[in-house]
């Protein structure tokens, strides 16, 4: 299949575009490199450097492109995602997520383009009452960024209904790791760096001091929060499978990409300690963190055949390498 990605030069648009490629399939990137960076777009992709808030740049991408040979899929992966900057600047959050999800829309349907695959978060929920998140839970985001993108599924689910679109929607719970080449992996040039696994990874080099613990009270086996993490590469060959779900199914989806078991932040210090020690510092509780939030990934087993094949471990060792990496170049 000709896919387009939209964000391929980010840490999971990168290597959605790794895995699709490994299958033989035919990939265009459109990124602005806001958060992307160069020397993670794939050299087997042709690239367009382009904004999808802006018409002109969607336009020359689906013209050059569907004059050779239409898209039969475009994934989505263009979003700003922090939440507390999406407090402090809502109107870019809608700006960008939403407006640029709906000229893309908009594109796709000029072109008569019948597939796109959407990046979703966890978020959409807000603050789950059930320990296992299922894609029928309530939607109650609790800041800017997860209303954009529960604004764009919504937005998704109307245009795909005029127009005969079909969509896959996932959501995301935590994602980390690297793909095994170690050529890319998490953005560490991030402002500020917000997600446990790579701040784990910078402990373990000694790139950071300590890790805070934030509560050790907690209902849980070890008293620490529990977590769903997927590796960045199971998560990039679900995509492959809800691309190919789309073409040959004709069918929509909404699909949660979880581990079915969660990870205490005490395993995760565990699993680390394997390869390096990792200083932490138990702190109170933080405000709204959840004992336990994990998604059930039923629905990816049962619709896509979809699951995890990588562990833990995997998980933490490949992000380790790929910081250790970076330090090194
Ligand atoms: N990383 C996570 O843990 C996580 C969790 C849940 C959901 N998600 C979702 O996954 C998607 C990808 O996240 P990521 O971690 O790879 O982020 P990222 O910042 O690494 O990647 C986003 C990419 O999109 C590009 N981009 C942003 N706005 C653009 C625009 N207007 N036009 C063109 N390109 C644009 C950026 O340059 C970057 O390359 C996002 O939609 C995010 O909401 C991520």
């Amino acid at each position: 299949m000709k896919v387009l990605v939209i964000g391929g030069a980010g840490y999971i648009g990168s290597h959605a575009v790794c895995e699709l490629l490994k299958s033989n399939n035919e990939v265009v990137i459109m990124d602005n490199l806001s958060t992307g960076r160069e020397s993670s777009i794939n050299n087997k992709a042709k690239f367009y450097l382009g904004d999808i808030t802006q018409k002109d740049d969607l336009i020359k991408v689906f013209r050059e492109e569907c004059s050779i040979k239409p898209f039969d899929v475009v994934m989505h992966f263009a979003a700003k995602l922090l939440v507390n900057e999406s407090v402090e600047h809502p109107l870019e959050y809608y700006h960008n997520n939403v407006e640029g999800v709906r000229l893309m829309l908009e594109t796709m349907t000029e072109f008569g383009i019948k597939n796109i695959v959407f990046s979703s978060t966890a978020a959409v929920y807000g603050n789950p009452t059930k320990e296992e998140c299922s894609e029928d839970d309530t939607l109650l985001p609790v800041n800017p960024y997860g209303e954009t993108k529960l604004t764009c599924e919504k937005m998704i689910k109307w245009v795909s209904n005029t127009y005969g679109i079909n969509y896959g929607i996932f959501r995301y719970f935590n994602v980390a790791g690297a793909d095994e080449s170690l050529e890319i992996g998490y953005n560490y040039e991030r402002k500020i760096i917000t997600h446990l696994i790579p701040i784990v990874a910078e402990v373990a080099l000694g790139i950071r001091e300590k890790l805070m613990v934030y509560g050790d009270d907690y209902e849980t086996k070890d008293g620490t929060c529990i977590r769903d993490y997927v590796h960045v590469s199971d998560l990039a060959n679900a995509h492959v499978l809800g691309a190919n779900y789309l073409l040959t199914e004709n069918k929509s989806f909404i699909i949660n990409l979880g581990s079915n078991d969660g990870y205490s932040v005490k395993e995760i210090i565990e699993a680390a300690e394997k390869i390096y020690p990792i200083k932490y510092e138990m702190s109170n509780r933080r405000e709204g963190d959840p004992a336990k939030l994990i998604a059930s990934n039923k629905k990816a087993k049962e619709l896509l055949g979809w699951s995890q094949k990588l562990d833990l471990f995997d998980i933490i060792n490949s992000d380790i390498k790929y910081r250790k990496r970076l330090v090194k170049k």
